[in-house]
């Protein structure tokens, strides 16, 4: 949010014409506030965290398109290659969250895979997604972030290990509407 000033501008407006300053967010709160909605799986498609799943192994010999694939070989999903590529996402390296607003204003997820597909996609999905939202729109309701002076501003490219992890990095957050 500190590097994309005009979208934290509309999720706060959008969170003070909802909820307002005082009152407790709830999970009620999340089918009306579609941009910040759209914010959160923006920042999820960009932000990568799993960016190579988890690997599997095919339990049959399978053919898929031009390839044949044994038994017993590994399978490392490239998610980042969905949610980078230009065909899906026009300009993929651009902070977007309009892209996940269809015509009517409404969330559309279109290709957006970061808890993986199938059957052994992510147990955690229902919670996360809960836990992203009331985190992420309670911090956005009362505080507001900036560059921190005299520091470089927040890398986006982020520390791939298992997963792809912030580095460390110096913002300024004040509280909203401070006395
Ligand atoms: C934003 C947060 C999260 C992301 C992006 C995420 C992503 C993923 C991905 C990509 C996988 C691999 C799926 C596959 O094998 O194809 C996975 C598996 C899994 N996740 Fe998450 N996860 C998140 C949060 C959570 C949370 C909060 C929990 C638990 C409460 C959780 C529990 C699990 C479990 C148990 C599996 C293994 C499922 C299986 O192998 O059957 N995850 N997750």
């Amino acid at each position: 949010m500190s590097l994309n000033p005009d979208v934290q501008a509309r999720v706060h407006a959008e969170i003070d014409a909802i909820i307002g300053n005082d009152a407790l967010l709830s999970m009620h709160h999340r089918i009306q506030l579609p941009f910040t909605e759209a914010t959160i799986l923006e920042t999820q498609r960009l932000g990568d965290v799993v960016p190579l799943g988890v690997p599997h192994a095919v339990t049959e010999d399978v053919y898929f398109r031009d390839y044949f694939i044994p038994k017993g070989t590994m399978i490392i999903p490239n998610l980042y290659s969905v949610h980078m590529n230009p065909e899906l996402w026009p300009e993929p390296e651009k902070f977007k969250p309009e892209r996940f607003l269809d015509s009517d204003g409404n969330i559309d997820q279109k290709e957006l895979i970061p808890f993986s597909v199938g059957k052994r996609q992510c147990l955690g999905e229902g919670m996360a997604k809960m836990e992203l939202f009331l985190y992420f729109t309670s911090m956005m309701q009362h505080f507001n972030f900036k560059p921190a002076p005299g520091y470089p501003a927040p890398n986006t490219k982020g520390l791939l290990g298992f997963t792809n992890a912030p580095e460390p990095f110096h913002i300024l957050v004040r509280k909203r509407n401070a006395k």
